[in-house]
């Protein structure tokens, strides 16, 4: 409780003290991305262009439920967060408006990464991690997430709850390529082979493989890269050493990917400069910056991953099938398939 108040008066002063009356040499970015590495970004970004960047830091629903109360008084121009079904599901209630698919954007970004409202930045996978003690390659062989249900598998798979909105995007994904009857099916096969109710984030659910557990583990890429580096200390480093990652589907649409990115708001005041600023973040001097920093893929092409990143495995047949704007479509029909299971 304390954390939330601390919080929110950061923000309230932030904004009285530093947001922008729309100045046109100013841009107003809200973010919920935890990452130092993205303030250094928007300083090269003013370095090169003069446009001032503000940043509010906060949670995502601190953030979302801000714009949406301030409406048109809002000076938020820019919205960037992690996931797609994020994205997506703002999109949804009407608070983003058309401008994130300029030429520049269009031709650096994949189509199924971006829509006429928001734009990937960068990209992540979420796939399964392994014990290769106890888990053979060869039992992974053509392995899917349809197959984290089956029941050889009892006892034996850690993922975290219902209530993330990655888990909640790749169920999504999973509706819209298999149905919704078929995934409520899935769903309650995999939780009958949780070796735990659901808990932890995702670097939890590669510890818990690490630790015996569980022997396969589901979770996002950079978040293995980010214990191999160390800078989650010596233990969460030697962990990660003790798993393998295991890029799902291959053989039929690919591995489930998502996205960071962001939007243009509907009542931004500096609507020029935002775009400006998302095409910058999409070049690849900035792209280069965010996949060195954060551990996600890139979103361009000519640009290569982290080398910890790019040692768990290039090449891999991306889900590019799926569009990840249908996450964001499906979230409320993923959430309910995952409770009626009974995925905590
Ligand atoms: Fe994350």
């Amino acid at each position: 409780m304390k954390k939330i108040t601390v919080i929110a008066f950061f923000i309230s002063l932030f904004a009285s003290a530093a947001l922008a009356e729309g100045h046109s040499n100013e841009v107003n970015i809200f973010s919920a991305r935890h990452y130092d590495s993205d303030v250094q970004l928007y300083e090269k970004f003013t370095a090169k262009t003069g446009i001032i960047v503000n940043v509010v830091s906060g949670k995502d629903k601190a953030l979302q439920k801000r714009i949406i109360e301030e409406g048109k008084d809002s000076k938020a121009d820019l919205y960037i967060t992690a996931d797609a079904g994020r994205l997506g599901a703002f999109q949804e209630k009407g608070m983003f408006q058309k401008g994130a698919s300029s030429s520049a954007i269009k031709k650096a970004v994949p189509a199924n990464f971006r829509t006429a409202y928001w734009t990937g930045i960068a990209k992540r996978a979420r796939i399964i991690y392994y014990s290769p003690e106890r888990v053979n390659v060869s039992d992974l062989d053509g392995m899917t997430y349809e197959n984290l249900a089956d029941p050889k598998w009892k006892g034996k798979v850690v993922i975290r709850q219902s209530n993330n909105v990655y888990n909640q995007s790749l169920v999504a994904s999973l509706i819209k390529n298999n149905g919704k009857k078929a995934t409520a099916e899935w769903a309650k096969g995999l939780v009958a082979n949780m070796a735990r109710d659901s808990k932890g984030n995702d670097r939890a659910q590669i510890l818990a493989v690490a630790a015996g557990e569980a022997d396969l583990a589901v979770a996002n890429t950079y978040y293995l890269a980010l214990m191999l580096s160390g800078k989650k200390g010596p233990e969460q480093q030697a962990a990660a050493k003790k798993v393998k990652p295991f890029f799902p589907n291959q053989n039929d649409r690919g591995t489930h990917m998502n996205i960071s990115g962001g939007g243009i708001l509907k009542y931004a005041p500096n609507k020029a400069n935002a775009i400006k600023l998302l095409e910058f973040l999409v070049s690849k001097e900035a792209q280069e910056h965010i996949v060195n920093n954060t551990f996600e893929y890139p979103m361009v092409d000519g640009v290569e991953p982290h080398k910890l990143v790019a040692q768990m495995g290039l090449g891999f047949k991306e889900d590019l099938k799926t569009k990840v704007s249908s996450y964001g479509k499906k979230q409320a029909d993923a959430l309910e398939v995952m409770l009626a299971a009974s995925w905590k």
